[in-house]
C-alpha cells in the first residue's frame, strides 16, 4: 500500500459517493438523528442486510452445524458461502485461511501462544511498535517468557511508523514484525507491503492488526505478503466476531491446543468450540454490502466479487479522504494540538481517525460538551499506554478521537468543526 501523491483539498468526486443512499441502509444511523456517530473506531453500526442476516440465522437456522437435516445443513452452506465471502475480502490465497471466532484480540493470543512455542534461541526477536494498539503489544511480550527478545519499532514525530527505521532492526534472528496496518489512534497509514518485503528479506514473518483498517480501504493480504492478520467485525459494520487469515501452511505449523476429533489443518484448528453463526452470517453479509456498493460506483461494470469489494471500498476511501481533510481543516482553525498527519495535504497518509486536545480543557469535558450537542466522540487512552506515553499523554487523561466512517457527512462534520468553534 504505497500511499499515493498528495491531492489538492477537496475533490469534487465527492458527490458521486452515494452517502445519503447508504446512510438510509444503516437505520441506528438514520434511527439517532441528529445524533452523529464519530466514535465508529471503537465500534462501527450495521446496515439492514447484515441486520436481516442475523435475523435470518437465528429464525431459520439456529441449530448446529454437521447435522443431516435440512436447517443444519444450511448452516453448513453459510458457513462455506462466508468463508469464500471473507476470503474474497482479504483477496485470500484459498477460503480455508479464514478463521472464525470471537474478536481479533482472542486469535492474536492464539497465534502468539502457538508460535511462542516454535522460537529458537537463534531466532527469537519479535518486532513490535509504539503504535499500536495494546493488544498487538501485550501478546507479544507475553513471549518473553517463552525466550522471545522484544525489539522496538518507534514511530517517528510525525505519529508514523518509517519502514527505513524498521530495516535496522532486521537480521536473521528476527522471527516475526507485529504491526497494524493503520492506527486505531492516531489514524496514519503503514506501508505494509514494503514491511512484508523487508521482513522476508530476513526470513522473519509479518502479523498485521487489520482491525482499524478494515472499515477503510481494501484488505490485500497477496499484495501486503504478510503470513498472519486479524480483522474484527464489529469495526466493519458488522456484527461481535472476529477472524484471522494466515498463509495456509503457516497454520498448519503452529502447535494450537486442539481436541483429538479437530484436523490438524486451518481453518478447524483454529476455530476453539462453537462459535456464533450468527455473527458469521452478518459478516457475510457485510461483504454484500460492500460488494454491492463497488457494484454501483463502477456502473456493474466490475465482475468479480473481489473486484466489486475493492471497487466499493476504493469509493470509500476516496470519500473519506475528503472527510479527512475538511475534519483536519477543523482542527487546525480551532488551534487544536492534533497527535499524527495534521497537514490537510497530508491526508492520503491516514484515515478519518483524529487524536487531539484543545488547550486548558480536559479531554473528558470536550466528549462531554460534544455529547450535549449530538456528537459522540471519545477520550482516553486509546488501549495504547506506549502511545500514550511517546505523545506525553497520561493514561488517565489521555486524548479525544473523533472517527467518523463512510456514512458520516460533510454536513456532520460542519457541525463538529462549529462544535470546536464554540469550545475552542
Ligand atoms: C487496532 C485494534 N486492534 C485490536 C483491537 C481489539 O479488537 P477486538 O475487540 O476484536 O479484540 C482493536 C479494538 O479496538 C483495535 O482498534
Amino acid at each position: 500500500m504505497s500511499p499515493p501523491t498528495a491531492p489538492a483539498l477537496a475533490q469534487p468526486a465527492t458527490t458521486a459517493f452515494p452517502v445519503e443512499t447508504l446512510r438510509r441502509q444503516f437505520p441506528a444511523v438514520i434511527g439517532a438523528e441528529p445524533f452523529a456517530f464519530f466514535d465508529n473506531a471503537a465500534g462501527a453500526q450495521l446496515p439492514q442486510n447484515v441486520l436481516n442476516a442475523v435475523n435470518r440465522h437465528l429464525l431459520d437456522h439456529n441449530v448446529q452445524r454437521g447435522g443431516r437435516y435440512a436447517k443444519s445443513l444450511e448452516v453448513d452452506r453459510m458457513l462455506a458461502e462466508a468463508r469464500l465471502k471473507v476470503a474474497a475480502f482479504l483477496n485470500a490465497y484459498d477460503p480455508d485461511e479464514v478463521c472464525f471466532g470471537m474478536n481479533a484480540t482472542s486469535f492474536m493470543r492464539m497465534v502468539g501462544q502457538a508460535l511462542g512455542q516454535t522460537l529458537r534461541p537463534a531466532r527469537s526477536e519479535i518486532v513490535v511498535t509504539d503504535l499500536d494498539h495494546d493488544a498487538n503489544i501485550a501478546t507479544w511480550q507475553a513471549l518473553q517468557a517463552m525466550g522471545a527478545r522484544i525489539v522496538w519499532w518507534r514511530m517517528r514525530e510525525d505519529g508514523r511508523l518509517h519502514v527505513e527505521d524498521l530495516l535496522p532492526l532486521l537480521s536473521e534472528r528476527t522471527r516475526l514484525v507485529a504491526c497494524t496496518v493503520v492506527s486505531h489512534a492516531l489514524g496514519s497509514l503503514v506501508d505494509v507491503a514494503a514491511v512484508g518485503r523487508a521482513a522476508h528479506a530476513v526470513g522473519a514473518e509479518v502479523f498485521l492488526d487489520s482491525v482499524h483498517y478494515g472499515p477503510h480501504a481494501p484488505i490485500d493480504v497477496q499484495a501486503w505478503g504478510c503470513d498472519y492478520l486479524v480483522c474484527s467485525g464489529y469495526k466493519i459494520f458488522g456484527p461481535h466476531m472476529g477472524f484471522l487469515w494466515g498463509r495456509f501452511d503457516k497454520l498448519a505449523a503452529l502447535p494450537v491446543v486442539r481436541s483429538e476429533f479437530i484436523p490438524d489443518v486451518a481453518p478447524h484448528k483454529l476455530e476453539t468450540g462453537t462459535f456464533i453463526f450468527e455473527n458469521v452470517a452478518g459478516m457475510s453479509a457485510v461483504v454484500d454490502y460492500l460488494a454491492e456498493l463497488g457494484g454501483t460506483l463502477s456502473g456493474g461494470a466490475t465482475s468479480t466479487l473481489r473486484d466489486r469489494i475493492v471497487q466499493g471500498l476504493d469509493g470509500i476511501r476516496s470519500y473519506e479522504q475528503v472527510l479527512s481533510e475538511r475534519m483536519l481543516v477543523a482542527l487546525n482553525e480551532a488551534g487544536a494540538t492534533i497527535y499524527g498527519v495534521g497537514d490537510p495535504r497530508l491526508a492520503h497518509q491516514r484515515v478519518p481517525t483524529f487524536c487531539f486536545n484543545l488547550a486548558h480543557m480536559h479531554p473528558a469535558e470536550v466528549v462531554e460538551k460534544a455529547a450535549a450537542v449530538g456528537l459522540g466522540i471519545r477520550d482516553g487512552h486509546m488501549y495504547a499506554p506506549r502511545l500514550m506515553e511517546r505523545l506525553g499523554l497520561s493514561m488517565d487523561r489521555g486524548a479525544v478521537r473523533a472517527s467518523p466512517v463512510h456514512y458520516n457527512t460533510l454536513a456532520e462534520v460542519e457541525r463538529f468543526a462549529e462544535f470546536l468553534r464554540s469550545v475552542a
